[in-house]
C-alpha cells in the first residue's frame, strides 16, 4: 500500500491521452498500461477454500469387512463430517454418482483433521450393485460426496469425489475426465487427470494414442473423418490399469444442419446445500447441461461467470473451477464445451487502501495470472489468438478464440481481460473494455471470414453485454454511459468513462457491418433477454442512434445458469423499447442453425419453453414465432 500511495498522482494527470493510430481509441489514464501494485508483503488474502490437504482414501480390514477411511485436513476447526457415497450405475451412457448410503465421522470436537469411515463390503452386495458390476471386478469406481458443515448449520462445504478400489486395495483412478474439446471437424483433444502420475491410452474409432507418465493428460488427435465418433481412455500406474467407459461425440457436418446450447453465469446461488457448491451452483448447473444434451446440443457455449471466484488464492480459484467442472462433467465426457472468463472468474491480488472501501484489487500479479489459470482449467481452441496488449499482460491463449462448426463461425472475445478495479487510475482495465489488440484480431477474423465461402453465419459470444438491461447498468459496456456523474475514481472523483462507449461502439460497428453476423451471446446480467440493435435503435445516453450499427443484429442475454437472478431494471435505458423478451428465470438456449435459418428455443430449468422464435431467415434477421415443440435428437 505504501507504494501505492508513492505512485498515487494527481487526477489531473490521469488524463492523460496516448495517442494511437487508425481505428484505436486514446486511453484514459493508466488503463492499458502496466499496473500499480502494491508490495506482496501487505497483500490481503480474501480465499474461502476450506481443505487444506486431502481427502485421501485408504482401506482397511475390519471384522472380515473392507472399510474406506477417507482422510483429510481443514483450513480452520469444522465439526464431524459427513460422507455419501455408491457407485456409478453401469448403465447409463452419462454417468452421474449413485449415492446409496451415508457415514458420520466420529469426532466429538471441531478439528482441523478429519477421517471418515464407510463400509465397503456391502456395495458388492446385490441390492447395492447393479449388474453385478462392481461384484465382477472385485471393486470399481466409488462416488462419494463428503459434506463439511459449518458448526452453526448456515452453510456446507460440498465435495464431490471418487477412488477406485480392486479387492482391499486403492488403484489408480481417473478423477477427471475424460472431456472432449473439438476444435474442427479434423481434430480434437481428449482431456483427463488420474489421482496420481499414470500412463495414459486413448483409444478413437478403433485407434490408439498414448500419453506419457502424469497426472494431467491431453492428447491432441489429428486427421479425424466422418461425424460420429466414440473414445474411451485408460490409465496405467503400478501395473493397474483402469478404463472410462466408452463415449460418443460428433464432429461439425457439411449438412448445414446442426444445434448448440448457450449459457453462463452458475455462480453460487440461493437454497443451500448444492446451490452453493464451493462457489458453483451444482443443482442448477447440472440439470441445464443433462437438459441441453438431451435436447440435442452438439456443443455447449458457456460465456462466464462459472464461480464466485474473485480470490486472492491460487488453490482457492482452482477448487472453485473444480467444482464447476465436476457439475458439468457428466455431459462434457461427450458434449464439448467452449469457455468463456467472467467477471467472477478472477484470481486477484488485493491490498487495503484507505482511498475506497473495496482496496485495491487487480488481475493476480505475485502469481499465476487469471488468463493462466483458466486456460489451464480448460480446454479450448489455441491455433488463434490475439497478441498480448503489453510485454507485461497476460496472453489471450484459450480465452479469445475461434472454431467453425459446419457452416458457422463462432468467437470468443474476452471481454474481461487483465482486470483491475480502478484500472484508469491503477493501470490493466476495466470490465468490457476491449483493446486495440484484440479488437484488431477481432476484425481482421470478421474480414477473412467474409471472404470464406464456406461460413455462412458468424456467433459472437463474451461475458459482457454492450447492451445491458437490468443488474449491470453500471458497467458491461455502459457504465452508466460513462457519464461522469455516476463514474468515480479511486479518490471519490467523478470519472469520465465515455472511452468505454468508444470501445462498445468500435465493437459494434465491426460486428453490424460484417454481413454474416447473426447473434451475439452474452452472460452478466442473471436473466435472458432478447435485445434487437440497429442504425436506429437509440445507444447514448441523449437517446441517439449510432447510424453505423448498420444491420440489425440480436444481443442475446443468457445469463440463467444458477447465479441469483436479476429482475429487469426501472431506470431509463436508451434501448429499452428494443429489449424485445425479458425473464429473469432460469434457463439455457438452444439454437438451431438451418441452411440460411437461424431459430431460438429458449428452455427454463423446469422444461418449459420461455420462447420459441426465428431470428434470422434466409441470412437476414427476422423476427417470427415459431412452435414451441420438443426438438429433440435430429
Ligand atoms: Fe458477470
Ligand atoms: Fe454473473
Amino acid at each position: 500500500m505504501r507504494y501505492l500511495m508513492n505512485h498515487k498522482l494527481t487526477y489531473t494527470s490521469f488524463l492523460l491521452i496516448l495517442l494511437m493510430t487508425g481505428n484505436s481509441i486514446a486511453q484514459m489514464g493508466r488503463l492499458g498500461m502496466p499496473p500499480l501494485t502494491g508490495k506482496p508483503e501487505d497483500l490481503v488474502s480474501n480465499s474461502t477454500r476450506i481443505l487444506e490437504s486431502g481427502p485421501k482414501t485408504r482401506i482397511v480390514s475390519e471384522d472380515g469387512r473392507l472399510k474406506a477411511v477417507v482422510e483429510f485436513e481443514t483450513t480452520r476447526p469444522m465439526p464431524a463430517a459427513y460422507i455419501h457415497y455408491g457407485p456409478y450405475f453401469h448403465d447409463q451412457k452419462t454417468p452421474v454418482p449413485a449415492y446409496r448410503h451415508s457415514a458420520k465421522e466420529n469426532l466429538t470436537a471441531s478439528s482441523t483433521r478429519h477421517s471418515v469411515t464407510f463400509d465397503l463390503t456391502s456395495l458388492l452386495e446385490p441390492i447395492n450393485d447393479p449388474g453385478g458390476a462392481m461384484k465382477k471386478l472385485n471393486g470399481g469406481t466409488v462416488c462419494y460426496r463428503l459434506v463439511i458443515p459449518e458448526s452453526d448449520g448456515a452453510n456446507q462445504y460440498i465435495f464431490d469425489k471418487r477412488f477406485e478400489f480392486r479387492q482391499d486395495r486403492i488403484v489408480v483412478c481417473i478423477t477427471e475426465g475424460p472431456w472432449i474439446d473439438v476444435f474442427s471437424a479434423q481434430e480434437v483433444v481428449i482431456s483427463w487427470e488420474t489421482v496420481r502420475p499414470s500412463e495414459g491410452k486413448v483409444v478413437l474409432d478403433g485407434k490408439t494414442y498414448t500419453s506419457a507418465l502424469n497426472k494431467h493428460h491431453e492428447v491432441k488427435i489429428s486427421g479425424l473423418t466422418g461425424e460420429r465418433h466414440s473414445y474411451s481412455v485408460s490409465a496405467t500406474a503400478d501395473s493397474v490399469t483402469v478404463s472410462s467407459r466408452i463415449y460418443e461425440f460428433r464432429t461439425p457436418g457439411k449438412s448445414g444442419k446442426f444445434r448448440f446450447a448457450a449459457m453462463s453465469d452458475s455462480r453460487a446461488g440461493y437454497g443451500g446445500f448444492t446451490s452453493n457448491f464451493n462457489g458453483t451452483n451444482l443443482a442448477i448447473l447440472r440439470s441445464l447441461f443433462l437438459d441441453a444434451k438431451s435436447n440435442g446440443a452438439e456443443f455447449i457455449i458457456f460465456a462466464g461467470d462459472m464461480i464466485n471466484g474473485h480470490t486472492t488464492d491460487e488453490r482457492d480459484y482452482l477448487a472453485q473451477m473444480d467444482a464447476f467442472k465436476c457439475s458439468i462433467e457428466p455431459v462434457g465426457h461427450s458434449v464439448p464445451i467452449y469457455e468463456g472468463i467472467g467477471n467472477h472468474d478472477f484470481v486477484i491480488d488485493y491490498w487495503k487502501d484507505p482511498r475506497s472501501n473495496y482496496g485495491v484489487r487487480m488481475d493476480k500479479v505475485f502469481g499465476n495470472s487469471t488468463e493462466t489459470l483458466f486456460a489451464e482449467c480448460f480446454v479450448n481452441p489455441d491455433n488463434d489468438f490475439p497478441k498480448p496488449e503489453q510485454p507485461e499482460a497476460p496472453s489471450y491463449r484459450e480465452t479469445a478464440y475461434y472454431f467453425d462448426w459446419d457452416n458457422t463461425r463462432f468467437i470468443s472475445v474476452n471481454s474481461n481481460y487483465w482486470w483491475a478495479g480502478y484500472a484508469e487510475d491503477i493501470g490493466g482495465n476495466i470490465e468490457g473494455f476491449v483493446f486495440n489488440n484484440q479488437y484488431e484480431w477481432f476484425r481482421n477474423l470478421l474480414d477473412k471470414t467474409t471472404a470464406d465461402p464456406a461460413i455462412r453465419h458468424i456467433f459472437v459470444f463474451t461475458h459482457e453485454p454492450p447492451f445491458p438491461c437490468s443488474g449491470h447498468l453500471h458497467d458491461a459496456m455502459w457504465y452508466n454511459g460513462g457519464d461522469l456523474n455516476f463514474n468515480k475514481n479511486i479518490d471519490g472523483m467523478p470519472l469520465d468513462r465515455t472511452h468505454i462507449l468508444k470501445s462498445r461502439d468500435r465493437l459494434w460497428t465491426a460486428i453490424s457491418q460484417n454481413e454474416k453476423v447473426r447473434a451475439v451471446i452474452v452472460g452478466d446480467e442473471h436473466n435472458y433477454a432478447r435485445v434487437r440493435i440497429d442504425s436506429k435503435t437509440p445507444v447514448y445516453p441523449n437517446g441517439r442512434p449510432n447510424p453505423r450499427f448498420k444491420n440489425p443484429i440480436w444481443e442475446l442475454i443468457s445469463g440463467g445458469a444458477g447465479a441469483p437472478y436479476y429482475g429487469q431494471s426501472d431506470k431509463k435505458i436508451p434501448w429499452e423499447k428494443s429489449i424485445v423478451k425479458f425473464s429473469s428465470q432460469e434457463h439455457f438456449l438452444i439454437i438451431e442453425v438451418n441452411q440460411g435459418d437461424v431459430d431460438l428455443y429458449v428452455h427454463s430449468a423446469n422444461g418449459d419453453i420461455i420462447e420459441a422464435v426465428r431470428i434470422v431467415e434466409n441470412g437476414k434477421s427476422t423476427e417470427k414465432p415459431i412452435p414451441a415443440r420438443s426438438i429433440g435428437d435430429k
